[in-house]
């Protein structure tokens, strides 16, 4: 069988940066540890004033189309991820196919375009749709053009506020890809959750400490859905294992109890008996909260064991280097997080051709999705050339007052007065005011 999946990918980060340690928790009268420590965070990405979803999303998606020197001919369907959609009827994706015209030779008009929304894990699900037509035979040996963007803004005052940010993946996708092959087994968790939504409304409702448990919940039935279809995990299995990262605490909680699941029944559960015990079964307790109490005490040991913690420093540690310094992209955040481990595997001389990452999505409402990727011989040269460190040490760090200035341009509720950018637009889309049907514009600035 042919393999498929994700050819090559490029980043746009939002061009501001918000100092969460520095600027935010004093601000809001927080410790800069909450942030640090225990969201895991250090700077959040924002959208200067001229950038939105179409902007990043088509600046990361010319990118990936000048470096791998392609035409509109080779791409054919367009399909944009996001929460952040500004129209209920016109895709982003025929904004971004409309930019794209302004610097290509020839037209996308043979390209399917669409819009996919399921919170953050739409992104995931348009590669799967991608992938779907690759395997049907439809593409007639073009690829497909995936793009993951969102400004994830919460209203001002949200607890949520801390873990913002602004940034587009770009992905290509086809038949023998260069960075990762998708497994066909997946796994699902999904139920009707109102943990996170947008009611017809630019900020979310957020349940926020709810939605952390739906998270944990879904990710966990979606596990044990892959491995009813690709047998037991065990963590040698992979080298790595990204996961949406609203922000890396999160990330923390879902790899221990995804370890736990994972050692249940093998060697390494049986070397950890003499230290820590082995972990307790429920049908060997009277009542769910005696066997969660005692489940609880078991996963806090194993917390503190050496296997556990060099397991989590090689296999989702190098996934949130990234998300450290840019907070939450919603549908790109797990498309973020599989880009920061395998930069950091190719900084470190690691060789992961032929090796498998676990890649855990999630989407608020709730679901959750397990695959598998192998990782393809061109892996290093793809992710060589993505240029985020130059983008995120270019980034424009906003001061407390600037940052609630630019919270206001980005509200779709306020008139901005003040709109004046931050940063130079160079060799890239920039937004250009409104058409006469309420439609927004946009231009490149060479
Ligand atoms: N030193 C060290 N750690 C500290 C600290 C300090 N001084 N102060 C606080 N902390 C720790 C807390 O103990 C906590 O860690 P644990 O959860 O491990 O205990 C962490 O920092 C956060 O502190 P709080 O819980 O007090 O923070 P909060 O009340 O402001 O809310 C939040 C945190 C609920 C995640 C909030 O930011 C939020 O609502 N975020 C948006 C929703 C979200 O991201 N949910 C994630 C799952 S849903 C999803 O994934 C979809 C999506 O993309 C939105």
């Amino acid at each position: 069988m042919t393999k498929v999946g994700i050819d090559a990918i490029e980043i746009h980060t939002g061009k501001l940066r918000l100092d969460l340690a520095n600027t935010f928790a004093p601000a809001k009268g927080d410790e800069p540890e909450k942030y640090t420590k225990g969201l895991g965070l250090e700077n959040s990405s924002f959208p200067d004033t001229y950038e939105d979803i179409v902007t990043m999303g088509a600046n990361a998606a010319r990118r990936l189309m000048e470096r791998r020197d392609l035409t509109p001919q080779d791409i054919g369907r367009i399909d944009v991820a996001t929460e952040s959609a500004f129209d209920n009827s016109k895709p982003v994706s025929t904004y971004i196919a409309g930019c794209l015209e302004q610097v290509f030779d020839g037209d996308f008009h043979h390209a399917n375009k669409g819009e996919r929304k399921f919170a953050c894990i739409s992104g995931t699900q348009s590669l799967d749709d991608a992938y779907n037509w690759i395997r049907a035979g439809r593409n007639r040996g073009r690829s497909a053009l995936v793009i993951a963007t969102d400004t994830a803004l919460y209203a001002r005052g949200d607890a949520g506020e801390a873990t913002q940010g602004a940034g587009a993946v770009a992905m290509l996708i086809s038949e023998d890809p260069d960075l990762v092959e998708l497994s066909t087994e997946q796994g699902y968790g999904s139920a009707d959750e109102t943990d996170f939504l947008k009611p017809n409304q630019q900020f979310p409702s957020v349940d926020g400490k709810r939605s952390v448990q739906v998270y944990l919940a879904r990710m966990r039935e979606a596990l044990e859905d892959f491995e009813s279809v690709a047998g037991d995990t065990h963590p040698d299995d992979f080298e790595l294992i990204p996961f949406h990262t609203p922000f890396p605490g999160m990330v923390r909680k879902a790899g221990l109890l995804g370890f736990r699941h994972m050692i249940r029944d093998t060697n390494v559960e049986e070397d950890l008996a003499g230290d820590i015990g082995r972990q307790p079964r429920r049908e060997a307790f009277d009542s769910d909260d005696a066997f969660l109490d005692a489940i609880s005490e078991y996963t806090d040991r194993l917390k503190e064991t050496d296997t556990y913690r060099e397991w989590y420093a090689e296999t989702i540690d190098p996934t949130l280097n990234i998300a450290r310094q840019v907070g939450n992209w919603y549908t790109g955040s797990v498309h973020v997080a599989r880009a920061s481990g395998l930069k950091h595997a190719y900084e470190n001389d690691v060789d992961l051709t032929g090796k498998r990452l676990l890649v855990g999505s999630y989407g608020s409402g709730a679901q959750a999705e397990i695959h598998a990727e192998t990782v393809q011989e061109g892996w290093e040269d793809e992710i060589a050339a993505i240029d985020l460190d130059e983008q995120l040490a270019a980034r424009y760090d906003i001061s407390f007052e600037e940052y609630e200035r630019v919270h206001d341009v980005h509200n779709h509720d306020k008139q901005a007065e003040d709109a004046e950018e931050f940063t130079n637009p160079e060799d890239e889309f920039v937004f250009d005011g409104w058409g006469r049907m309420g439609e927004r514009k946009y231009r490149y600035v060479e």
